[in-house]
């Protein structure tokens, strides 16, 4: 038996990262999966490429998650293509870092309009139906950023922090009604999002190398090992697991320092 089997889920951000893999991982077992993702083309794609490489059912949604009638509509979609939502993982998100002092206006509001709006644009999506049919499990992606500092990438992990809050808030105020809110914080991952921050650097082999070794496997993670997280929190095997966050990170926050 497939781990989400007759399960529905709809992942924000799913065109490329972590947001891909989660929907990849999923389809495989057995879910159908609606990709919400601002870049429709590379929705598309990586729909099309579920549907080929697992068999199973995928759509794609043109949604910006900052947009509350956006993400309504993407949820609207899903039901009308494959039934009621089980399943929300908020994962769409952006790296908005900054010196607090010369920050703009547009960089907060832009950082938390991503960040930690269109996580709660999600859950106040799907959660009037998961109330109403008595079941659901949400899995927001946040971030070490959500209880670990790096100086000068502020406001992002001010919104991660928010992430977690908006996880436990949720996770209580709606645990009577069985629907279940989690949430994921990946440490470093390999993905675009970490590309273009090395590409930022002076010089992006060494930001890359520093990277490396700071990790206690001296290894940064792969998206996918975020994704088999996510299929734990979706699936029926964590029932009793809610309002709390699991680190996926390698140990990376445990360490104080070599
Ligand atoms: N990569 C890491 O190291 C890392 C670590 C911790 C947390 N995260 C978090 O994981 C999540 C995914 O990160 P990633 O590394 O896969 O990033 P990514 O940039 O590779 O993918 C993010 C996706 O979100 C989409 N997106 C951006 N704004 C959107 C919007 N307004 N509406 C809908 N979709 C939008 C992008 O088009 C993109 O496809 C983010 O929430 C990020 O903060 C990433």
């Amino acid at each position: 038996m497939k781990r989400l089997a007759d399960k529905v889920a709809l992942i924000t951000g799913a065109g490329r990262g972590i947001g891909a893999a989660i929907a990849f991982a999923f389809a495989r077992e057995g879910a159908a999966v609606v990709l919400a993702e601002l870049d429709i083309e590379t929705a598309r794609q990586t729909a099309e490429q579920i549907k080929a490489q697992t068999g199973g059912r995928a759509l794609a949604v043109q949604t910006d998650v900052t947009q509350s009638a956006s993400v309504q509509h993407a949820v609207s979609e899903a039901e009308h293509a494959f039934g009621a939502l089980d399943v929300l993982v908020n994962n769409a998100g952006i790296n908005v870092f900054c010196d607090p002092l010369t920050m703009t206006d547009d960089d907060w509001r832009r950082c938390f309009a991503v960040d930690l709006d269109g996580v709660w644009n999600g859950c106040r999506a799907v959660l009037p139906g998961m109330v109403e049919r008595g079941a659901g499990s949400i899995v927001n992606i946040a971030s070490t950023h959500a209880f670990k500092i790096i100086p000068g990438c502020f406001p992002y992990p001010v919104a991660k922090h928010g992430v977690i809050g908006l996880t436990r808030a949720l996770g209580i105020e709606y645990a009577p009604r069985n629907v279940r809110v989690n949430a994921i914080a990946p440490g470093y991952i390999e993905t675009q999002l970490t590309h273009n921050w090395w590409n930022e650097q002076a010089d992006p082999a060494a930001a890359k190398q520093a990277t490396l070794d700071l990790q206690p496997m001296k290894r940064i993670g792969r998206p996918e090992e975020v994704a088999m997280t996510a299929v734990f929190l979706a699936s029926d095997e964590a029932p009793f697991i809610n309002a709390t966050c699991i680190t996926v990170d390698g140990g990376r926050s445990a360490l104080y320092h070599d």
